[in-house]
């Protein structure tokens, strides 16, 4: 892909800078600004233009992704005029924080989406990276094929709170995942087995997860299909939903046996590119693959090497402070 829209970014960390990266190898013409300018001395080198301030960076492009620490970060950085702007921000934050800042941008005259990156940095640009977005559907069809260049595109609708839903969501069950991982690497450790030693298997567990979810999945779809329910009729007495589970599990084991992907359940006759964008199955896919990389993170640090970090800083949404998690449900 190949394209002429200008774009801003806003925020030059690990993974603003890779954004900005994926829109310069994408033929963007790029403005980039950070707080500390240094950041910016690889991707100039690269072709990016660096502005002086946020409101000349804003100034330089329709479409300004921010991507900073936290949305006290943000409202920093958006620090100039917004009249006929669109910001992204891809800043991990709470659905309140969300919907108060598509308010504000509103009020000073932008539109606004707001978005999750379910992805490490090394995976932005790529197929691979899945990222969240909410807003009005409109704002996003506009510039869906500039976001294209970060990685595969999710709409979850038009409250802008919604994307940062679902990262809390995909973020516990992630930190489910690594938790889960040092729990078993504590129970082998007892009997004298290494972290290292238990890191194929525990990644073959997680594969298996990603299975089970799209097994819930299907199992949910074909529960709600009206004109078939009546042919699974079971007699009474029977044990129709254990046959179905059993069923469901008798695919995953073939398709575990068979080594497929993550996620592709046996009997799964939908293209990749279909299953990506089923909006079910491809978060769940990439907070795998996010774990799976994160749990070797930990096995290094575990066996006392020193691990180069898949990403910076593992944000995690503040989901047990200010109602946050009470507000979600
Ligand atoms: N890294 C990942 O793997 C990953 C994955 C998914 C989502 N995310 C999300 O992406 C966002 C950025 O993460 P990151 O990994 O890029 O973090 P990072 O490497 O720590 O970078 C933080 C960025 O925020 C800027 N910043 C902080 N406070 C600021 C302020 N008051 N005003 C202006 N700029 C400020 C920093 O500027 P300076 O350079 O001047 O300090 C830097 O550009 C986070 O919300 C994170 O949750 C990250």
């Amino acid at each position: 892909m190949h394209t002429d829209a200008p774009v801003t970014v806003l925020g030059l960390g690990l993974m603003g800078g890779a954004l900005a990266g994926a829109f310069l190898r994408a033929g963007h013409p790029t403005t980039v600004w950070n707080r500390t300018t240094a950041k910016a001395d690889d991707l100039v080198a690269r072709g990016a233009t660096l502005a002086g301030s946020p409101a000349a960076a804003i100034a330089a492009a329709p479409l300004v992704v921010v991507c900073v620490s936290d949305y006290d970060a943000a409202a920093d950085a958006l620090d100039g005029p917004l009249d006929g702007r669109v910001v992204v921000n891809l800043t991990s934050g709470t659905p309140s924080r969300a919907r108060a800042l598509a308010e504000e941008v509103a009020r000073r005259g932008g539109g606004y989406l707001d978005g999750g990156v379910m992805a490490v940095p090394e995976a932005v640009g790529t197929a691979e990276a899945v990222l969240a977005y909410s807003g009005p559907r409109s704002l996003y069809e506009a510039h869906a094929s500039t976001l294209g260049s970060l990685g595969t595109g999710l709409h979850f609708g038009e409250d802008p709170g919604l994307s940062a839903t679902h990262e809390m969501a995909t973020l516990v069950l992630m930190w489910g995942m690594l938790n889960g991982f040092l729990n078993g690497a504590a129970i082998l450790g007892a009997t004298g087995v290494s972290a290292s030693a238990y890191l194929p298997i525990a990644q073959t567990a997680i594969g298996m997860g990603g299975r089970l979810v799209a097994g819930v999945r299907d199992a949910g779809r074909r529960r709600h299909l009206p004109g078939r329910r009546r042919h699974r009729r079971h007699p009474p007495g029977g044990d129709g939903a254990r046959g179905r589970g059993e069923r469901v599990a008798r695919r995953q084991r073939r398709g575990a046996e068979a080594g497929q992907g993550i996620g592709r359940a046996s009997g799964d006759r939908r293209s990749r590119r279909q299953r990506v964008r089923g909006a079910g199955g491809a978060v769940p896919q990439a907070m795998s693959r996010e774990a799976a990389a994160g749990i070797t993170h930990l096995t290094a640090l575990g066996e006392g090497q020193a691990p180069v970090p898949p990403f910076g800083v593992m944000h995690q949404p503040p989901l047990w402070e200010g109602g946050a998690h009470a507000e979600t449900l």
